[in-house]
Protein backbone atom coordinates (compact mmCIF):
# COMPACT_ATOMS: atom_id res chain seq x y z
CA UNK A 1 0.00 0.00 0.00
CA UNK A 2 1.58 3.22 -0.66
CA UNK A 3 2.25 5.65 1.86
CA UNK A 4 -0.53 8.30 0.75
CA UNK A 5 -3.06 5.70 0.80
CA UNK A 6 -1.92 4.44 3.97
CA UNK A 7 -2.86 7.70 5.63
CA UNK A 8 -6.37 8.28 3.36
CA UNK A 9 -7.78 5.26 4.14
CA UNK A 10 -9.95 4.24 7.29
CA UNK A 11 -7.63 2.44 9.66
CA UNK A 12 -9.92 -0.89 9.85
CA UNK A 13 -10.49 -1.64 6.12
CA UNK A 14 -6.89 -2.29 5.54
CA UNK A 15 -7.55 -5.74 5.52
CA UNK A 16 -10.70 -5.45 4.15
CA UNK A 17 -11.45 -8.09 1.42
CA UNK A 18 -13.14 -7.11 -1.85
CA UNK A 19 -16.76 -9.15 -2.74
CA UNK A 20 -16.15 -11.40 -5.03
CA UNK A 21 -19.41 -11.62 -7.07
CA UNK A 22 -18.54 -15.24 -8.51
CA UNK A 23 -17.20 -15.88 -12.13
CA UNK A 24 -19.20 -14.24 -15.20
CA UNK A 25 -20.18 -16.12 -18.29
CA UNK A 26 -17.71 -13.22 -20.12
CA UNK A 27 -14.87 -14.31 -18.11
CA UNK A 28 -15.15 -18.13 -18.65
CA UNK A 29 -15.95 -17.60 -22.19
CA UNK A 30 -12.32 -15.67 -22.67
CA UNK A 31 -10.85 -18.10 -20.23
CA UNK A 32 -12.14 -21.24 -22.07
CA UNK A 33 -13.23 -20.17 -25.11
CA UNK A 34 -16.80 -21.23 -24.31
CA UNK A 35 -19.04 -19.63 -25.99
CA UNK A 36 -22.42 -19.89 -23.92
CA UNK A 37 -21.57 -21.14 -20.67
CA UNK A 38 -24.08 -22.50 -17.94
CA UNK A 39 -24.22 -19.89 -15.39
CA UNK A 40 -26.09 -21.25 -11.78
CA UNK A 41 -23.70 -19.63 -9.94
CA UNK A 42 -26.24 -16.49 -8.70
CA UNK A 43 -29.43 -17.80 -8.19
CA UNK A 44 -31.32 -15.70 -10.72
CA UNK A 45 -35.00 -16.90 -12.56
CA UNK A 46 -33.44 -19.10 -15.02
CA UNK A 47 -36.85 -17.93 -17.18
CA UNK A 48 -36.09 -15.22 -17.69
CA UNK A 49 -37.46 -11.49 -16.61
CA UNK A 50 -41.73 -11.34 -15.68
CA UNK A 51 -43.24 -10.54 -19.57
CA UNK A 52 -45.31 -7.96 -17.34
CA UNK A 53 -42.41 -5.84 -16.17
CA UNK A 54 -40.77 -5.99 -19.68
CA UNK A 55 -43.71 -4.48 -21.26
CA UNK A 56 -43.69 -1.91 -18.19
CA UNK A 57 -39.97 -0.92 -18.93
CA UNK A 58 -41.22 -0.62 -23.20
CA UNK A 59 -43.53 1.50 -22.46
CA UNK A 60 -41.15 4.27 -20.88
CA UNK A 61 -40.60 6.62 -23.34
CA UNK A 62 -38.62 9.20 -21.09
CA UNK A 63 -35.80 9.75 -18.61
CA UNK A 64 -34.89 12.69 -18.75
CA UNK A 65 -37.20 13.72 -15.22
CA UNK A 66 -36.19 12.37 -11.66
CA UNK A 67 -38.58 9.89 -10.25
CA UNK A 68 -41.23 10.66 -7.54
CA UNK A 69 -39.65 9.84 -4.39
CA UNK A 70 -41.75 8.95 -2.49
CA UNK A 71 -43.19 5.57 -4.98
CA UNK A 72 -46.93 6.57 -3.07
CA UNK A 73 -48.16 3.39 -5.98
CA UNK A 74 -45.43 1.54 -5.32
CA UNK A 75 -45.90 1.65 -1.63
CA UNK A 76 -49.29 1.39 -1.62
CA UNK A 77 -49.07 -2.22 -3.64
CA UNK A 78 -46.69 -2.94 -1.31
CA UNK A 79 -48.51 -2.41 1.71
CA UNK A 80 -51.99 -3.19 0.27
CA UNK A 81 -50.83 -7.25 -0.15
CA UNK A 82 -50.51 -7.62 3.71
CA UNK A 83 -53.09 -5.07 3.95
CA UNK A 84 -50.70 -2.64 6.23
CA UNK A 85 -50.63 1.24 6.34
CA UNK A 86 -48.09 2.38 3.64
CA UNK A 87 -45.66 3.70 6.01
CA UNK A 88 -44.74 0.31 7.29
CA UNK A 89 -42.63 -0.24 3.76
CA UNK A 90 -39.07 1.04 3.36
CA UNK A 91 -37.79 0.64 -0.87
CA UNK A 92 -34.07 0.21 -1.94
CA UNK A 93 -32.06 -0.08 -4.19
CA UNK A 94 -31.93 -4.14 -3.97
CA UNK A 95 -32.71 -5.39 -0.27
CA UNK A 96 -29.00 -5.38 0.12
CA UNK A 97 -28.98 -1.26 -0.01
CA UNK A 98 -31.55 -1.89 2.68
CA UNK A 99 -28.95 -3.90 4.71
CA UNK A 100 -26.52 -1.48 4.67
CA UNK A 101 -28.98 0.95 5.79
CA UNK A 102 -29.71 -0.97 9.00
CA UNK A 103 -25.93 -0.62 9.96
CA UNK A 104 -26.28 3.04 8.61
CA UNK A 105 -29.26 3.93 11.03
CA UNK A 106 -28.61 1.86 14.04
CA UNK A 107 -25.10 0.55 14.66
CA UNK A 108 -21.94 2.15 16.02
CA UNK A 109 -19.10 0.93 16.35
CA UNK A 110 -18.62 -1.82 19.07
CA UNK A 111 -22.38 -2.67 18.68
CA UNK A 112 -22.70 -6.32 18.63
CA UNK A 113 -24.60 -8.11 15.48
CA UNK A 114 -25.70 -11.88 15.46
CA UNK A 115 -25.95 -13.65 12.33
CA UNK A 116 -25.22 -17.27 11.06
CA UNK A 117 -22.22 -18.94 9.67
CA UNK A 118 -22.59 -19.49 7.01
CA UNK A 119 -25.18 -16.81 5.88
CA UNK A 120 -25.41 -14.10 3.19
CA UNK A 121 -21.49 -12.94 3.01
CA UNK A 122 -23.18 -8.85 2.82
CA UNK A 123 -24.21 -9.10 6.14
CA UNK A 124 -20.75 -9.31 7.58
CA UNK A 125 -19.43 -7.41 4.82
CA UNK A 126 -21.64 -4.56 5.94
CA UNK A 127 -21.01 -5.13 9.69
CA UNK A 128 -17.40 -4.46 8.98
CA UNK A 129 -17.52 -1.77 7.35
CA UNK A 130 -19.74 -0.51 10.79
CA UNK A 131 -17.02 -1.78 13.04
CA UNK A 132 -19.76 -3.56 14.81
CA UNK A 133 -18.72 -6.69 16.59
CA UNK A 134 -20.07 -9.89 14.98
CA UNK A 135 -21.54 -12.82 16.95
CA UNK A 136 -21.59 -15.60 13.93
CA UNK A 137 -23.01 -18.73 15.41
CA UNK A 138 -22.38 -22.06 13.41
CA UNK A 139 -25.44 -23.47 11.96
CA UNK A 140 -27.01 -26.65 13.17
CA UNK A 141 -25.74 -30.37 11.39
CA UNK A 142 -28.88 -30.15 9.44
CA UNK A 143 -27.46 -26.67 7.69
CA UNK A 144 -30.02 -24.76 9.50
CA UNK A 145 -30.03 -21.28 11.82
CA UNK A 146 -29.44 -22.51 15.39
CA UNK A 147 -31.96 -20.21 17.14
CA UNK A 148 -31.21 -21.51 20.75
CA UNK A 149 -27.50 -20.44 20.33
CA UNK A 150 -28.08 -17.31 18.17
CA UNK A 151 -30.45 -15.99 21.38
CA UNK A 152 -27.69 -16.84 23.73
CA UNK A 153 -25.19 -14.91 21.75
CA UNK A 154 -27.23 -11.99 22.38
CA UNK A 155 -25.99 -9.61 24.69
CA UNK A 156 -26.49 -5.85 26.17
CA UNK A 157 -24.58 -3.84 23.28
CA UNK A 158 -26.45 -6.62 20.59
CA UNK A 159 -28.48 -4.01 18.01
CA UNK A 160 -29.53 -6.47 15.41
CA UNK A 161 -29.73 -10.19 14.90
CA UNK A 162 -29.99 -11.29 10.97
CA UNK A 163 -31.87 -14.45 10.69
CA UNK A 164 -32.06 -15.66 6.47
CA UNK A 165 -34.98 -17.33 5.83
CA UNK A 166 -34.10 -19.53 3.48
CA UNK A 167 -30.46 -18.97 4.07
CA UNK A 168 -28.13 -18.25 1.67
CA UNK A 169 -25.88 -20.30 0.77
CA UNK A 170 -27.53 -23.34 2.59
CA UNK A 171 -30.61 -23.23 0.83
CA UNK A 172 -32.41 -24.18 4.22
CA UNK A 173 -35.44 -22.65 5.94
CA UNK A 174 -36.06 -22.47 9.91
CA UNK A 175 -39.20 -23.68 11.02
CA UNK A 176 -42.19 -21.63 11.52
CA UNK A 177 -42.85 -21.95 15.45
CA UNK A 178 -39.24 -21.99 15.97
CA UNK A 179 -38.80 -18.34 14.18
CA UNK A 180 -41.50 -17.23 16.38
CA UNK A 181 -40.43 -17.97 19.44
CA UNK A 182 -37.09 -16.79 19.22
CA UNK A 183 -38.41 -13.15 18.13
CA UNK A 184 -40.70 -13.18 21.06
CA UNK A 185 -37.87 -13.95 23.72
CA UNK A 186 -35.48 -11.72 21.95
CA UNK A 187 -35.20 -7.95 23.97
CA UNK A 188 -37.56 -5.75 22.50
CA UNK A 189 -34.97 -3.40 21.97
CA UNK A 190 -33.09 -5.66 19.55
CA UNK A 191 -33.80 -5.21 15.71
CA UNK A 192 -34.81 -8.75 14.26
CA UNK A 193 -33.94 -8.37 10.30
CA UNK A 194 -35.41 -11.53 8.16
CA UNK A 195 -33.97 -11.37 4.92
CA UNK A 196 -36.62 -13.76 2.76
CA UNK A 197 -35.13 -12.95 -0.67
CA UNK A 198 -36.13 -16.59 -1.53
CA UNK A 199 -39.68 -16.97 0.02
CA UNK A 200 -41.22 -17.08 -3.25
CA UNK A 201 -40.18 -20.22 -3.87
CA UNK A 202 -41.05 -21.87 -0.81
CA UNK A 203 -43.34 -24.54 -1.28
CA UNK A 204 -45.91 -23.62 1.43
CA UNK A 205 -44.99 -19.87 1.71
CA UNK A 206 -42.86 -21.13 5.23
CA UNK A 207 -42.35 -18.76 7.77
CA UNK A 208 -43.74 -14.89 6.54
CA UNK A 209 -41.82 -12.53 8.35
CA UNK A 210 -44.92 -10.22 8.25
CA UNK A 211 -46.34 -11.97 10.73
CA UNK A 212 -43.83 -11.44 13.48
CA UNK A 213 -43.54 -7.73 12.65
CA UNK A 214 -47.20 -7.99 13.26
CA UNK A 215 -46.61 -9.54 16.81
CA UNK A 216 -43.08 -7.60 17.50
CA UNK A 217 -42.57 -4.38 16.10
CA UNK A 218 -38.74 -3.91 16.06
CA UNK A 219 -38.67 -6.62 13.38
CA UNK A 220 -37.77 -5.55 9.65
CA UNK A 221 -38.41 -8.06 6.74
CA UNK A 222 -37.01 -7.99 3.26
CA UNK A 223 -38.11 -9.20 0.49
CA UNK A 224 -36.40 -8.65 -3.42
CA UNK A 225 -37.40 -8.46 -7.23
CA UNK A 226 -34.40 -10.07 -8.06
CA UNK A 227 -35.46 -13.85 -7.48
CA UNK A 228 -38.32 -14.84 -8.60
CA UNK A 229 -39.34 -11.77 -10.45
CA UNK A 230 -36.40 -12.33 -12.64
CA UNK A 231 -35.57 -8.04 -11.98
CA UNK A 232 -32.17 -8.79 -10.33
CA UNK A 233 -30.21 -6.10 -12.53
CA UNK A 234 -33.30 -3.16 -12.04
CA UNK A 235 -32.05 -3.38 -8.81
CA UNK A 236 -35.41 -3.48 -6.54
CA UNK A 237 -36.17 -4.49 -2.98
CA UNK A 238 -38.18 -3.71 -0.47
CA UNK A 239 -38.76 -4.54 3.68
CA UNK A 240 -41.92 -4.13 6.27
CA UNK A 241 -41.31 -2.72 9.60
CA UNK A 242 -42.88 -0.71 12.22
CA UNK A 243 -43.04 3.06 11.06
CA UNK A 244 -40.60 4.22 13.26
CA UNK A 245 -37.82 2.13 12.15
CA UNK A 246 -38.64 2.85 8.63
CA UNK A 247 -38.96 6.11 8.99
CA UNK A 248 -35.07 5.83 10.25
CA UNK A 249 -34.25 3.66 7.81
CA UNK A 250 -35.46 5.87 4.70
CA UNK A 251 -34.31 8.94 6.52
CA UNK A 252 -30.51 7.62 6.00
CA UNK A 253 -31.19 6.42 1.93
CA UNK A 254 -30.35 8.82 -1.17
CA UNK A 255 -32.73 10.52 -2.29
CA UNK A 256 -34.15 8.97 -5.46
CA UNK A 257 -32.56 5.50 -4.59
CA UNK A 258 -34.71 3.37 -6.66
CA UNK A 259 -34.93 4.49 -9.94
CA UNK A 260 -38.18 4.68 -11.94
CA UNK A 261 -37.48 1.62 -14.59
CA UNK A 262 -36.70 -0.41 -11.46
CA UNK A 263 -40.08 0.86 -10.07
CA UNK A 264 -42.21 0.48 -13.10
CA UNK A 265 -40.92 -3.08 -13.75
CA UNK A 266 -41.46 -3.92 -9.81
CA UNK A 267 -45.16 -2.90 -9.86
CA UNK A 268 -45.63 -4.63 -12.95
CA UNK A 269 -43.92 -7.79 -11.79
CA UNK A 270 -45.43 -8.21 -8.48
CA UNK A 271 -48.99 -8.99 -10.44
CA UNK A 272 -47.71 -10.98 -13.18
CA UNK A 273 -49.29 -14.40 -11.01
CA UNK A 274 -48.44 -16.53 -14.38
CA UNK A 275 -44.54 -15.91 -14.08
CA UNK A 276 -44.54 -16.26 -10.41
CA UNK A 277 -46.38 -19.93 -10.82
CA UNK A 278 -44.76 -21.26 -14.03
CA UNK A 279 -41.49 -20.16 -12.03
CA UNK A 280 -42.32 -21.62 -8.97
CA UNK A 281 -43.09 -25.07 -10.63
CA UNK A 282 -39.85 -25.48 -13.45
CA UNK A 283 -37.72 -24.54 -9.62
CA UNK A 284 -39.99 -27.71 -8.08
CA UNK A 285 -39.30 -30.20 -11.07
CA UNK A 286 -35.50 -28.86 -11.60
CA UNK A 287 -35.04 -29.41 -7.88
CA UNK A 288 -36.44 -33.16 -8.01
CA UNK A 289 -34.07 -33.86 -10.74
CA UNK A 290 -30.94 -32.15 -9.20
CA UNK A 291 -31.58 -34.41 -6.05
CA UNK A 292 -32.60 -37.22 -8.40
CA UNK A 293 -28.89 -36.97 -9.63
CA UNK A 294 -27.03 -36.06 -6.59
CA UNK A 295 -28.53 -39.10 -4.67
CA UNK A 296 -27.22 -41.68 -7.63
CA UNK A 297 -24.38 -40.38 -7.38
CA UNK A 298 -24.18 -40.74 -3.83
CA UNK A 299 -24.09 -36.66 -2.91
CA UNK A 300 -25.30 -34.86 0.23
CA UNK A 301 -27.40 -32.29 -0.16
CA UNK A 302 -28.62 -30.34 1.90
CA UNK A 303 -32.45 -29.54 2.48
CA UNK A 304 -33.30 -26.24 -0.27
CA UNK A 305 -36.45 -24.20 -0.02
CA UNK A 306 -35.13 -22.25 -2.25
CA UNK A 307 -33.81 -21.73 -5.66
CA UNK A 308 -30.33 -23.52 -5.25
CA UNK A 309 -28.83 -26.26 -3.46
CA UNK A 310 -25.82 -26.69 -1.12
CA UNK A 311 -24.75 -30.02 -2.43
CA UNK A 312 -21.95 -31.79 -0.91
CA UNK A 313 -18.82 -33.13 -3.24
CA UNK A 314 -15.88 -35.95 -2.96
CA UNK A 315 -13.05 -33.32 -3.91
CA UNK A 316 -12.30 -29.79 -2.31
CA UNK A 317 -15.32 -27.55 -3.58
CA UNK A 318 -12.86 -25.21 -5.74
CA UNK A 319 -11.25 -28.04 -7.35
CA UNK A 320 -14.53 -29.52 -8.09
CA UNK A 321 -15.88 -26.00 -9.52
CA UNK A 322 -12.87 -25.53 -11.70
CA UNK A 323 -13.53 -28.59 -13.15
CA UNK A 324 -17.27 -27.77 -13.53
CA UNK A 325 -15.49 -23.92 -15.24
CA UNK A 326 -13.50 -25.38 -17.62
CA UNK A 327 -16.66 -27.75 -18.71
CA UNK A 328 -18.25 -24.40 -19.49
CA UNK A 329 -20.95 -24.89 -15.78
CA UNK A 330 -20.70 -21.83 -13.66
CA UNK A 331 -21.55 -22.64 -9.88
CA UNK A 332 -20.02 -21.38 -6.69
CA UNK A 333 -17.38 -23.28 -4.64
CA UNK A 334 -18.48 -23.14 -0.98
CA UNK A 335 -15.13 -22.57 0.24
CA UNK A 336 -15.30 -19.14 -0.68
CA UNK A 337 -18.92 -19.18 1.23
CA UNK A 338 -18.44 -20.67 4.52
CA UNK A 339 -19.32 -24.19 2.89
CA UNK A 340 -16.01 -26.18 2.60
CA UNK A 341 -16.19 -29.41 0.89
CA UNK A 342 -19.87 -28.02 -0.41
CA UNK A 343 -21.15 -26.32 -4.31
CA UNK A 344 -24.04 -24.17 -4.16
CA UNK A 345 -25.54 -24.22 -7.54
CA UNK A 346 -28.50 -22.67 -8.78
CA UNK A 347 -31.40 -24.65 -10.02
CA UNK A 348 -31.56 -23.88 -13.87
CA UNK A 349 -33.94 -25.13 -16.51
CA UNK A 350 -34.09 -28.68 -17.59
CA UNK A 351 -31.22 -28.51 -20.14
CA UNK A 352 -29.24 -26.73 -17.91
CA UNK A 353 -29.87 -28.83 -15.03
CA UNK A 354 -28.33 -31.72 -17.21
CA UNK A 355 -25.27 -29.97 -18.84
CA UNK A 356 -24.03 -29.57 -15.24
CA UNK A 357 -25.11 -32.96 -14.03
CA UNK A 358 -22.70 -34.44 -17.20
CA UNK A 359 -20.74 -32.64 -16.27
CA UNK A 360 -20.53 -33.03 -12.33
CA UNK A 361 -20.40 -36.58 -13.55
CA UNK A 362 -17.50 -36.22 -15.89
CA UNK A 363 -15.44 -34.18 -12.75
CA UNK A 364 -16.15 -37.03 -10.25
CA UNK A 365 -15.00 -39.25 -12.42
CA UNK A 366 -11.21 -37.15 -13.14
CA UNK A 367 -10.66 -36.21 -9.70
CA UNK A 368 -9.22 -38.00 -6.90
CA UNK A 369 -11.00 -37.66 -3.77
CA UNK A 370 -9.86 -34.78 -1.05
CA UNK A 371 -8.99 -34.80 2.08
CA UNK A 372 -12.26 -32.33 3.41
CA UNK A 373 -14.95 -34.54 3.84
CA UNK A 374 -18.32 -33.13 4.05
CA UNK A 375 -20.69 -33.37 7.11
CA UNK A 376 -24.34 -33.91 7.60
C1 LIG B 1 -30.13 -13.73 1.16
C2 LIG B 1 -30.14 -12.75 0.05
N1 LIG B 1 -30.70 -11.55 0.23
C3 LIG B 1 -30.74 -10.64 -0.78
C4 LIG B 1 -30.18 -10.94 -2.02
C5 LIG B 1 -30.19 -9.96 -3.14
O1 LIG B 1 -30.98 -8.93 -2.94
P1 LIG B 1 -31.12 -7.71 -3.94
O2 LIG B 1 -30.78 -8.17 -5.32
O3 LIG B 1 -32.55 -7.36 -3.76
O4 LIG B 1 -30.19 -6.65 -3.45
C6 LIG B 1 -29.59 -12.15 -2.23
C7 LIG B 1 -28.96 -12.40 -3.53
O5 LIG B 1 -28.16 -13.22 -3.77
C8 LIG B 1 -29.57 -13.08 -1.19
O6 LIG B 1 -29.01 -14.28 -1.37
Amino acid sequence: MSPSLERLLRQHLRTFAPYLPGTSAEDVARRYGIACPVKLSQNENPLGTSPRAIAALRELSSLNAYAEDEHVALRARLARAYALPPDCVVLGHGSNELVQLVFTAFVDPGDGVVIARPTFSLFRKDAEIAQARIDAVPLDDAGVHDLDAMLRAIGPRTKVVFVCDPNNPTGTRVRRERLHAFARALPPDVLLVIDQAYREYMDDGGCDGVDILRERPATLVLRTVSKIYGLAAVRFGYGYSSPEIVSYVDRVRLPFNVSRPAAEAALAALDDDAFVARSRASNAAGKRQLLDAFARLGLHAYESAANFIAVGVPTTATEMYDALLARGVIVRSGDGLGMPGRLRVTIGTHDENSAFVAALEEALATLRPATVRVAG
